[in-house]
C-alpha cells in the first residue's frame, strides 16, 4: 500500500481550500466565532479543519470513504486485518475490546495491575473478572507480567472464560513472552486481548518486543497518542483473525463513541501512521539509542538505578523496551513522588510518573540528545542533594500493591448496589462499591465489589501520607469510602438471591 497517502487529512486540507459556506456545527465557523486569543494562539489553520462528519468527510460510525481508507493503511502499517480508530483516547478501544465479546455473567480472565478502563468495562459489560496476580518485583517495587503458567492454571480452572486480557507492554516497559502466550490461550480457543497502550512502537523495531499484531492476538488497543505522534486522545484498535466479530467489534465502537468526533484527532492518526510506516524504524532506531546512551549514564550517578537486559531474568519480563527509563531512587532519601516535585521545581522538568521509589521517564521520537543532557543534569543535582549514608529510607515492600483481596460481589453488582459512606479505617471486612487507584498508573488498589482489608487500608493511608494521587473514591481525601449498605433482614431470608459470589 502506498503509506505516502493520507486520504482524512488530504481531504480535510482540500475542504478547508474550497472554503465552503458553512451551516453546521462546530458554532466557531474556521475560526471566526472562536475566542480570539483562544484563535490566535492554535491558529486558523488548525480551526478550518475542525470539522465534522459532513458527507466528503466520511464518518468515523460507518467509514465508507476518507476515514475508511486511513483505517485500511493503518491496518497494513500495524499487521492487523482491520484498525478502527478511536477519538475516545485507549480507554475507548479497551472498552470496546472487553464489552464485543463479553456478556453479563461471562468471565474474563484479568492481570491484577489492569487499568481502570479496563475494570470499567467489566463494569458495564457485567462480565466477571479472575484475576491473575502479576509477578511482582521486589527490588523495584513494580510489578511486571503474569507467566504462561499463571494463564493455564486460570484458563484450566475456569474453562469457560470468554477472553484473556493482557498488559503489554508494561507502564514501566516489560514485556511478557507474547507468542507463546497468545499460542497457549488460543490452544484453549479462547480470544487474546492485549492492552498495548504502552507499545505503539513495538510494531517498528526490532529491538523492541513484539506487537501484539505481530503475537497473533486477536485484538489489541495502542494509544497511538502516547508514543506515535498523533493527538491526546488519539488512539486505534487493532483486529486480527477471526475468533473475534469484527462488525459486533464496529458496532459496540460506535455506541461508545461520541457521535461529534474529533477530525483533528482522525488527522492526526492518519499523519501519524503515514510517518511510522515510512519513518518508524529509522525514528525508533534513534530513539532507543538515545535512551541506551541516557540508561548508561544514569546508572553511573550514586544512588540511582535504571534496569536494563538484566530485568529479563526476572519472573514475568521476557523482554523490555529500552525507550522508558525507570529510574529507581535506591540509595536516595526521598520518594518517587517527591523527586518529581524537586525536579518540577527546581528544574522545570516533568516526569511521566512517580510512585513510592521510581520515576519514570519517557524517551520519545519527540527527544534529542539536547533534553537527554538537561534530564541528566537534573538527576546528578538530585543524587547530589539527597543521597542518604547507607541505605535508602524506603521499603520497597510498601510500594507493591497488595494481592486483590477477595469478590463477594461482582463488580456491576456492588457498583449499582445500595450504599453508604464508612470510615476508611473502620471499612474492614465491608464490600468497596467505588474504585480505588493511584492515578498514573490507573491501577486500582480497590475496585466494587472486593472485601476491604487492614493490608489495603494501609497501602492507601502510605499513599496518601507520601502525597501520591490516590483517586476515585467520592471524598477526595479518602478519608471515607461507599461501601455496600448492610443487607437489610428480607434479603438474608434463605434461598433469596442477593447477588452471586463470586467463588475463589
Ligand atoms: C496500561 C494502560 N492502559 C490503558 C490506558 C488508557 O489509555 P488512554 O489514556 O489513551 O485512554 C492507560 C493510560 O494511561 C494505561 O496506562
Amino acid at each position: 500500500m502506498d503509506h505516502h497517502r493520507t486520504p482524512l487529512f488530504t481531504a480535510l486540507m482540500q475542504h478547508a481550500a474550497n472554503d465552503p459556506l458553512q451551516f453546521h456545527i462546530p458554532g466557531h465557523k474556521k475560526g471566526r466565532g472562536a475566542d480570539p486569543e483562544f484563535r490566535a494562539f492554535v491558529g486558523d489553520n488548525t480551526l478550518s479543519i475542525d470539522l465534522i462528519n459532513i458527507v466528503p468527510l466520511d464518518d468515523l460510525h460507518q467509514p465508507a470513504g476518507a476515514i475508511r481508507e486511513a483505517e485500511r493503511l493503518a491496518a497494513d502499517a500495524f499487521g492487523a486485518d482491520h484498525t478502527l480508530f478511536s477519538v475516545q483516547g485507549t480507554t475507548g478501544a479497551i472498552m470496546t475490546m472487553i464489552m464485543s465479546v463479553c456478556s453479563p455473567g461471562d468471565t474474563i480472565i484479568l492481570p491484577r495491575n489492569a487499568h481502570k478502563s479496563i475494570l470499567s468495562a467489566v463494569i458495564f459489560a457485567g462480565a466477571v473478572p479472575v484475576w491473575v496476580e502479576p509477578e511482582k518485583d521486589e527490588r523495584l517495587g513494580i510489578e511486571h507480567g503474569v507467566t504462561t503458567e499463571s494463564i493455564r492454571e486460570a484458563i484450566e480452572r475456569n474453562p469457560h472464560v470468554k477472553a484473556v486480557l493482557l498488559i503489554n507492554p508494561t507502564y514501566y516497559g516489560t514485556s511478557i513472552d507474547l507468542c507463546q502466550m497468545v499460542e497457549l490461550v488460543h490452544s484453549y480457543n479462547i480470544p487474546v486481548l492485549i492492552d498495548e497502550a504502552h507499545g505503539t512502537l513495538l510494531h517498528f523495531h526490532e529491538q523492541l518486543p513484539v506487537s501484539a499484531m505481530q503475537a497473533g492476538a486477536d485484538m489489541a488497543a495502542t494509544s497511538v497518542h502516547k508514543l506515535g505522534g498523533s493527538m491526546t486522545q488519539s488512539s486505534i484498535l487493532n483486529v486480527k483473525g477471526n475468533r473475534v466479530s469484527i462488525k459486533r467489534i464496529r458496532t459496540v465502537m460506535s455506541m461508545l463513541t461520541t457521535t461529534s468526533t474529533s477530525y483533528l484527532l482522525l488527522a492526526s492518526l492518519d499523519t501519524s501512521r503515514r510517518q511510522l510506516a515510512l519513518h518508524g524504524q529509522a525514528l525508533t532506531g534513534q530513539t532507543i539509542r538515545l535512551a541506551q546512551e541516557a540508561r548508561r549514564l544514569i546508572n553511573e550517578i550514586p544512588g540511582l538505578y535504571c534496569y536494563g537486559e538484566e530485568i529479563c531474568e526476572k519472573r514475568g519480563v521476557f523482554r523490555y523496551d529500552p525507550t522508558k527509563l525507570c529510574i529507581h531512587l535506591e540509595q536516595l532519601n526521598l520518594t518517587g513522588y517527591a523527586a518529581e516535585q524537586w525536579l518540577r521545581e527546581t528544574y522545570k522538568l516533568e516526569v511521566e510518573l512517580s510512585d513510592l521509589t521510581n520515576i519514570l521517564c519517557l524517551i520519545t521520537l519527540g527527544d534529542t540528545e539536547q533534553e537527554v543532557r538537561r534530564l541528566l543534569q537534573a538527576l546528578r543535582q538530585l543524587s547530589d542533594a539527597f543521597r542518604g549514608e547507607g541505605k535508602c529510607n524506603k521499603r520497597v515492600s510498601d510500594a507493591v500493591v497488595p494481592a486483590a483481596s477477595r469478590f463477594l460481589l461482582a463488580p456491576r453488582e456492588a457498583f449499582y448496589a445500595p450504599a453508604e459512606e464508612a470510615w476508611l479505617e473502620q471499612a474492614c471486612g465491608r464490600i468497596i462499591s467505588e474504585f480505588v487507584y493511584v492515578y498514573p498508573p490507573g491501577i486500582p488498589i480497590l475496585m466494587p465489589g472486593q472485601v476491604i482489608t487492614q493490608e489495603i487500608v494501609d497501602y492507601i493511608k502510605r499513599h496518601v501520607e507520601a502525597g501520591l494521587p490516590v483517586k476515585g473514591p467520592e471524598d477526595p481525601d479518602i478519608q471515607k469510602v461507599r461501601v455496600v449498605a448492610a443487607p437489610r433482614q428480607q434479603d438474608k431470608a434463605p434461598g433469596r438471591r442477593s447477588g452471586y459470589i463470586i467463588p475463589d
